[in-house]
């Protein structure tokens, strides 16, 4: 049986703190979310779940976004139309990034923002992620373009970061030329 997840609005203080490294085992608690994260993620980007369980799309979760302050993030990447890779990362860090940077075209969204923010959002465009697998193995991930961009964007819930503190407010957006100067 399908149960949506309860995520926490932009407005929650919980989205603005840092949340706190994990230890292993992990619980069977988390594993559960984990799994139902997934499930929720996978469903949302299906137009026939999508709309049987009025979902919003996205493609990553990150724990605090439930109210847990817990480094783990979890991201469902449609690679291929109805293929999906599921990436779970815990205790994620950003060991290198590329020099160049990128926006996605039609700006970023987060299920914790029930609104639309418009303005690019600056990324690396490649980044190399580290971290552990649900069983404490050591991982490491190389992302480039808009999974680089989930890697981000999902690792800076873990820091009380959302997508808009990222934009610029005195210039929202940016053309291909300009985002390369940055
Ligand atoms: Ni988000």
């Amino acid at each position: 049986m399908f149960k949506k997840l309860d995520i926490l609005d932009e407005k929650d203080k919980r989205l603005r703190k840092k949340s706190e490294i994990v230890s292993f085992p992990l619980s069977n608690t988390d594993k559960k979310l984990i799994e139902q994260i997934i499930t929720h993620l996978t469903y949302s980007q299906i137009e026939k779940y999508e709309k049987m369980y009025d979902l919003r799309p996205g493609t990553g979760l990150a724990f605090p976004q439930l109210g847990l302050l817990k480094r783990i993030i979890v991201i469902v990447d449609e690679y291929e139309s109805g293929k999906f890779n599921n990436y779970v990362v815990i205790n994620p860090e950003i060991i290198s990034t590329s020099k160049e940077m990128i926006a996605a075209d039609a700006g970023e969204g987060c299920l914790s923002v029930n609104r639309d923010v418009e303005g690019h959002v600056p990324r690396f465009a490649r980044v190399t992620v580290t971290g552990f697998d649900m069983e404490g193995n050591p991982i490491r991930i190389r992302a480039r373009e808009e999974l680089s961009i989930a890697f981000q964007h999902e690792i800076d819930h873990l820091n009380g970061i959302l997508f808009y503190d990222r934009i610029n407010k005195k210039k929202p957006f940016f053309n291909e030329y300009e985002i390369r100067l940055l």
